[in-house]
């Protein structure tokens, strides 16, 4: 379970806990912290018990403490539940519940479920279907996201999934008789990722919205029986999904952080995704080039893959398509006007992000049709998309998205390719080469650390840039503010003088995208105001300048893919920044990987 829960804390980690069932009786144990250091202070792998639920916390409401550390317990101390999401009426809950005399330990809103279920009738052999439409019913009563697990101090397993990812991970499945439609298993592993279980199993059944399941121990027989019914109580047949085992590789191998494990990865990941299936490319490719009007979407680093997105399809593949933040989708209707074929291109590492699918599904509410790029084919985004296409980039545990953001960037540039080779130009970028160019800026790690350690007590970093970097100057300082803690903003090259010169002295470092395109001489011309109000100029570039105190040299390539090549070494440099200030680059403060709430 502990190893499990380590899997997890990419989507959170502020706070842990356990519990298990011993002697008919529930022990928790939790506690503030990462896994590991609640597990050195509370021993959390030496519970007792063959049954168990686990949770790491991303604290959303109440303070991170031991007592809103996840699980909750019933009044009676019968029910434990752990709970991924946001009840949005947990207040008007809570009152009802108190005035029935429940009585509330935590801040939380997931606890509410706790008490919620305390009043389901005992499960016993015969009435799982009865317990499923009575958990059923009380979930009626939440209104927002959840996905939870709830443990009886008879080991009673049950949960339900709605609008937040569940998966259950079965060891040796078989099938009932027709009738019943119950699966049996030796083992049962419960989690919003398969990473939580990818070690054990790689047979699984995805929870639909809605979805309520029982796992039980059926009498004398070893076997475990799992139920799942729909929300009216009708006991659904759910397909066993294989896993690829790809997702088990989640070591660090032989690097001191999983970041830069991935940061290294692109050795490979870049080519592997932009030499994608032909098939899913192709028919990608038709509903972009059939569509009247094309809208983008993404948050993070996915937004701004979003935006180079934008940029390539409007200039080489003259389409007309427009980006905007996920968060941000239902304030921009205007986009949803007309009638027509709109399509939404929807972009995201996890494909679990609460605000990418509520964009997703307000855009499907007004008619558009949905593609996604996807790094799971298992994930929500996918099951909800008419269309996705995958990345292909193996797992990523870092919180700072790397790899995932240059394997967009590299499927952008193929589907590109593909768009206009549709339209009849046959566009070639020499992305056969990727693998070497990328050595070679892996290659300038030293020089990189080097730079890191000159610049490590700035407090504010500008990154400028004009055209389709101006997206790589919004990814360089979304990883600073990641992973190093600094102030960083990227700033249309051109915009300098409208603004932020006013900030500029001797203290300000400003990083100057500039390879040799059409951008060159603009950006030159902003980098000499800021050099005059006496900043630190750092170039990325493939042509040298007297301007640059300190230059990190990109190769000469097609200048469609110099963004690629930029980016490399600024995500080192944000990484060897965290070293230098003492942050954790794999697990910053505050942010967790995966989003799954608004
Ligand atoms: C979180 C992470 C970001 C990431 C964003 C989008 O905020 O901290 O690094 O870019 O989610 O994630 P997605 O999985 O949708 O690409």
């Amino acid at each position: 379970m502990v190893k499990a829960l380590s899997r997890m804390e990419y989507r959170g980690y502020d706070s842990v806990g356990i519990a298990t069932v011993h002697n008919s009786a529930l022990i928790v144990r939790k506690g503030v912290g990462n896994v590991s250091h609640v597990n050195a202070r509370l021993s959390l792998d030496c519970m007792q018990g063959s049954v168990g639920i686990g949770h790491t916390r991303w604290a959303t409401h109440g303070a991170v403490n031991n007592i809103n550390a996840h699980p909750h317990l019933s009044c009676n101390g019968r029910i434990a539940v752990v709970h991924n999401g946001i009840v949005e009426n947990h207040d008007e809950l809570r009152s009802m519940l108190i005035a029935e005399g429940h009585i509330f330990k935590s801040d939380t809103d997931s606890e509410v479920i706790a008490h919620i279920l305390e009043s389901l009738p005992a499960i016993d052999d015969g009435n799982s279907n009865i317990i499923c439409k009575a958990i059923a019913e009380r979930l009626n009563m939440l209104r927002g996201s959840y996905s939870f697990v709830a443990l009886t101090g008879d080991g009673i397993l049950l949960g339900a999934r709605y609008h937040e990812p569940l998966i259950i991970g079965l060891g040796n499945p078989s099938r009932g008789n027709d009738d019943d439609y119950l699966l049996f298993a030796n083992e049962c592993f419960i989690a919003s990722d398969v990473l939580g279980f990818i070690e054990y199993t790689d047979k699984a059944i995805f929870l639909a919205d809605g979805e309520v399941f029982i796992v039980r121990g059926e009498g004398h027989n070893p076997r475990l029986s799992i139920r799942v019914c729909n929300r009216d109580g009708k006991v659904v047949m759910k397909d066993i999904t294989q896993i690829a085992w790809e997702f088990a590789d989640v070591d660090k191998g032989r690097f001191a952080h999983y970041t830069l494990k991935e940061i290294h990865e692109q050795r490979y990941t870049i080519s592997k995704a932009f030499n994608n299936d032909p098939k899913r490319l192709h028919l990608l490719v038709d509903s972009l080039v059939n569509a009247d009007r094309i809208v983008i979407t993404g948050s993070g680093s996915s937004h701004h893959a979003a935006l180079m997105a934008k940029y390539l399809f409007s200039t080489i593949c003259m389409l007309n398509c427009d980006a905007v933040v996920a968060s941000e989708f239902m304030y921009n209707m205007g986009i949803c006007i007309g009638n027509g074929r709109p399509i939404l291109l929807a972009i995201s590492q996890s494909g679990e992000t609460a605000d990418v699918l509520n964009a997703v599904r307000l855009a499907r509410l007004n008619n558009f049709k949905i593609a996604s790029i996807v790094n799971s084919p298992l994930s929500t985004l996918a099951r909800e998309s008419d269309i996705f296409i995958s990345i292909n980039a193996g797992p990523e545990i870092g919180v700072a998205a790397t790899k995932s953001f240059t394997a967009q960037i590299a499927l952008l540039y193929r589907i590109s390719v593909e768009i206009a080779r549709s339209k009849g130009t046959n566009l070639t970028l020499g992305m056969e080469s990727s693998s070497i160019y990328v050595e070679k800026m892996l290659e300038m790690e030293a020089v990189i650390s080097d730079l890191a350690e000159r610049i490590k007590h700035a407090n504010n970093i500008y990154i400028i840039a004009k055209g389709i970097h101006y997206a790589i100057a919004l990814e360089c300082a979304l990883k600073l503010k990641e992973l190093a803690y600094i102030h960083a903003e990227g700033i249309h090259a051109g915009e300098l003088k409208h603004g932020p010169l006013a900030l500029i002295d001797e203290k300000s470092i400003v990083i100057v995208l500039n390879p040799m395109d059409e951008t060159y001489n603009d950006v030159l011309t902003s980098a000499h105001e800021a050099k005059a109000r006496g900043a630190y100029i750092v170039g990325v570039s493939d042509s040298s300048s007297s301007i640059y105190d300190f230059t990190l040299a990109i190769p000469r390539v097609d200048r469609m893919l110099y963004p690629l090549y930029e980016v490399i070494p600024l995500q080192l440099l944000a990484y060897h920044m965290a070293l230098k200030r003492d942050c954790n680059p794999d697990y910053p403060r505050n942010i967790a990987k995966s989003v799954t709430v608004k």
